[in-house]
């Protein structure tokens, strides 16, 4: 049987009694030799399972975004002012939190986070190894250090059974991280948090509307971080945002990031513009609804790919009732795939019209880390066995196996429909059953 003489749709009817639906029984050798399907991988010439694209991003219209910013510009007043008051306003209310501040970046967002939590020189902040750049370099801009606890494999986010361990008398805080918009463990991170006197900050910079027992990411710890960067479900180029219920603490974070204005604290300047606000006045009309399209895909991706062997979907903890996905990861396992290497995989699941990536990096390995501790700065503000308690936890065994085994989907993907997903599980069926290919 030549997969090239069939169309996508007959494909995957064919397949569904072959390779699809023999994925269903984790008994695939058996019951592929029985279908006797077999099909040439694109990557060795064969038909893709697809051929066209999934939706772009961002998505803007004439209607609703343009109006938006052309009115912006045509007031003059294109620094911080009443649009970015309505935005804060529509955003907190989004989110179910008192008051919300927007910045520049989530970069800058989290920076006035813990500059206003009074997080900096001596403090130890716990956070996980799995996530972007961002969560751990804002941690050593503050004069903080960084103390990494491993990653759960199974959910790709940081494992609070490892957490208390890492506790001393220096931690401060826990900065948990919402990746790939998939909720952290937050009753069990409170709870640890209460039990040493801890604050928590969430890097909700992925997290938009994701939930956990009904309320949002970012409103479970003392202070939530929300990114705006144009890769980001809520975007308009770049932009941040801090939320959080206390009036205190949120007027010392509006102080910090306007020069210190209104109080008696050093500030910086990270104050968002009408323009970008404009944007995500706009942009915010939309993220209900795909928000719920990504995770009903997502759900419904992962009944699928949990019946391909080799393929292990991430696990949601208990209580998540809506995760974002700024990226759907899996774990893949060569050992299912004919040993072939990961990325070997990658390539012929892009072959087969299916865009992946490995995920993120080592960065509890990153060289900046090591680079930060042994500056001068540093030096002067720490003792050896400070710094050198700091390096010792960069040792994250799971996060490391996870960084190997990780193969993700952008966002975009899942707002396609359902038969965009049962393209994504054909593919991977196809180049499971077809694996020898692979070599
Ligand atoms: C988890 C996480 N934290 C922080 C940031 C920083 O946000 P920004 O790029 O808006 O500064 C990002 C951005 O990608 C992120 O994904």
């Amino acid at each position: 049987m030549d997969a090239a003489r069939f169309t996508r749709r007959q494909f995957v009817a064919a397949t569904s009694l072959g390779s699809l639906a023999a994925v269903a029984g984790r008994s695939v050798p058996a019951r592929a030799a029985a279908s006797g399907v077999t099909s040439k991988l694109a990557v060795r010439g064969g038909t893709p399972v697809r051929t066209k694209g999934f939706p772009g991003w961002p998505i803007w219209d004439k209607d609703r975004d343009e109006p938006q910013v052309v009115s912006v510009l045509r007031s003059g007043v294109w620094s911080r002012s009443k649009v970015v008051a309505e935005f804060e306003k529509k955003y907190a209310e989004l989110l179910g939190a008192k008051r919300c501040l927007a910045t520049t970046h989530g970069t800058t967002a989290l920076l006035t986070a813990l500059n206003t939590l009074d997080i900096g020189v001596g403090d130890e902040v716990l956070v996980g190894p799995y996530t972007f750049v961002a969560s751990v370099s804002v941690i050593l801009l503050s004069g903080a250090l960084p103390i990494m606890v491993d990653t759960d494999r199974e959910t790709f986010l940081v494992n609070p059974e490892k957490m208390e361990a890492k506790i001393t008398p220096n931690t401060r805080a826990i900065l948990p991280v919402h990746i790939y918009g998939l909720p952290a463990d937050m009753d069990r991170i409170n709870a640890i948090a209460r039990k040493h006197n801890l604050v928590v900050l969430e890097d909700a910079c992925q997290a938009w509307l994701a939930e956990l027992n009904g309320k949002k990411c970012g409103t479970h710890g003392n202070l939530g971080c929300f990114s705006f960067q144009n890769s980001k479900h809520l975007t308009c180029g770049e932009g941040g945002a801090v939320v959080g219920n206390d009036d205190a603490v949120m007027d010392r974070a509006v102080s910090y990031h306007n020069f210190g204005h209104g109080g008696s604290r050093l500030g910086s300047k990270c104050r968002m513009t009408e323009f970008q606000a404009a944007i995500l006045l706009a942009q915010m009309a939309r993220l209900e609804e795909q928000t719920q399209r990504r995770w009903e895909n997502a759900v419904y991706l992962t009944a699928k790919l949990r019946e391909i062997p080799g393929i292990t979907p991430h696990r949601l903890y208990d209580g998540v009732t809506r995760a974002a996905y700024h990226l759907y990861p899996f774990r893949y396992d060569p050992q299912e795939f004919n040993g072939a290497p990961r990325d070997k995989f990658i390539a012929a699941l892009r072959a087969e019209g299916i865009p992946s990536s490995g995920g993120y990096g080592r960065l509890n390995k990153a060289a900046f880390i090591e680079d930060t501790l042994s500056s001068r700065n540093f030096q002067r503000m720490y003792s050896r066995d400070q710094l050198d308690h700091c390096r010792a936890q960069i040792e994250c065994p799971d996060n490391d196996l996870l960084c190997s085994e990780a193969v993700c989907f952008s966002q975009r993907l899942l707002l396609g429909t359902k038969e965009d997903m049962d393209d994504i599980a054909a593919a991977i069926g196809k180049i499971h059953e077809n694996r020898e290919q692979l070599a």
